[in-house]
């Protein structure tokens, strides 16, 4: 077949396909016996960046569930190795940063992306690749600049980021310098994965659904649409995820990738009409409905499939992450509901 006729490479193109691919954004994760099994005694990071245990997990949903992508195990911290800016990620906290970055100074003081800091990820891509032969496409991902920007200024995880979006509003000089050099961090990130030999992106803004449109034009935009364009000019697909985004769904699409993730607080149709019917969608499942029972689960995954009404384009998966209560047998449950959808 190869890997440009796998049915997640011809959605990605809005090409024809038998039916929608499937994936899970965070597939690979703490719901699975067998990560936690290879985790035990070890941080996220120290999994992260040894590449046989990367590839290992990295490939556990796939030989799980038989779902239509791979996607890298990392974080979207993991670009702050190439950079040598410290941070882990505490078990039950999510990433910490050492040393948060929240002035200009700080900002003029960070170094450039160095691809050679990062060779075990390299090495892991290169692992994954070779086991999923030409079937499973494998994606690779970054963090957008907002959602990073948020974790750099206030140094952890928050409920709304107030500090990063204060900074925003009350240091312009302090964020476009920051943006800038994110955008370019990013760039420099992605390029290597693809040189690696990862099949397609996914940039995930995960907060910036808590921007004003405005805002979004001013302080965003012009930093989404810089990524979007240099990976454009490779010719990998990109997918476009936030969550809460459904005020900010066309700017998203006008600033970047060829398909765009929404997450289930927006109807999949009308979100589609909104971005434009010359780009794809992902989505929009709500993950809270693998807790539930099969059939609620076959219910609610034919919604979706309905609301996408088998346009070329449609990439099935949940609006978020699973959450690691999900029981692996009902995500097998939906990714059968999917393979045995006729529209
Ligand atoms: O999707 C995948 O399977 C690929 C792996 C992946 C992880 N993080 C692994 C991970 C991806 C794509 C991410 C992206 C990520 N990381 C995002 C964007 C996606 C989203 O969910 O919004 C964000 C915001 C982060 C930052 C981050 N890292 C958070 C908020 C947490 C959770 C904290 C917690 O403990 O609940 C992490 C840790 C993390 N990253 C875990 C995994 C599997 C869980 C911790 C662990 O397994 O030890």
């Amino acid at each position: 077949m190869g890997l440009d006729g796998s049915r997640f490479l011809r959605a990605c193109r809005r090409e024809e396909v038998d039916r929608p691919p499937v994936w899970f954004m965070r597939q690979a994760g703490r719901y699975l016996p067998e990560y936690l099994a290879l985790r035990r005694g070890r941080t996220f990071m120290e999994s992260a960046r040894d590449p046989a245990h990367c590839a290992a997990i990295t490939l556990q949903p796939v030989t799980r569930f038989g779902v239509d992508a791979a996607i890298l195990f990392a974080d979207i911290m993991s670009p702050l190795d190439g950079v040598a800016l410290p941070f882990e990620i505490s078990a039950g906290v999510g990433p910490v940063i050492a040393s948060p970055v929240c002035t200009l100074a700080a900002v003029r003081a960070l170094s450039r992306f160095a691809a050679s800091e990062m060779a075990y990820l390299g090495d892991a891509i290169g692992r994954i690749k070779a086991a999923l032969g030409a079937e499973t496409p494998l994606i690779g991902f970054a963090g957008a600049p907002f959602t990073m920007a948020c974790y750099l200024i206030e140094g952890r995880g928050s409920r709304d980021f107030l500090s990063a979006r204060r900074l925003l509003h009350d240091a312009p000089e302090f964020w476009h310098a920051l943006m800038q050099w994110l955008s370019e961090m990013t760039i420099d990130y992605l390029r290597f994965q693809v040189e690696s030999g990862v099949d397609a992106l996914q940039l995930f803004d995960s907060w910036v659904g808590l921007v004003s449109p405005g805002d979004y034009r001013r302080a965003v935009f012009p930093y989404m649409r810089s990524i979007g364009s240099a990976v454009a000019s490779w010719g990998v697909p990109l997918i476009h995820f936030g969550a809460g985004c459904s005020g900010l769904l066309e700017l998203m699409a006008e600033a970047a990738g060829d398909v765009v993730g929404v997450d289930w607080r927006v109807e999949l149709g009308e979100a589609w009409q909104r971005i434009g019917w010359e780009r794809g969608i992902q989505g929009n499942l709500d993950p809270s409905v693998l807790l539930a029972s099969p059939e609620v689960i076959r219910g609610k995954v034919a919604e979706v499939l309905r609301a996408a009404d088998g346009r070329r384009g449609h990439i099935f998966n949940v609006g978020h992450g699973l959450s690691p209560q999900t029981p692996p047998e009902h995500v097998a449950c939906a990714v059968a509901a999917v393979r045995a959808w006729q529209a």
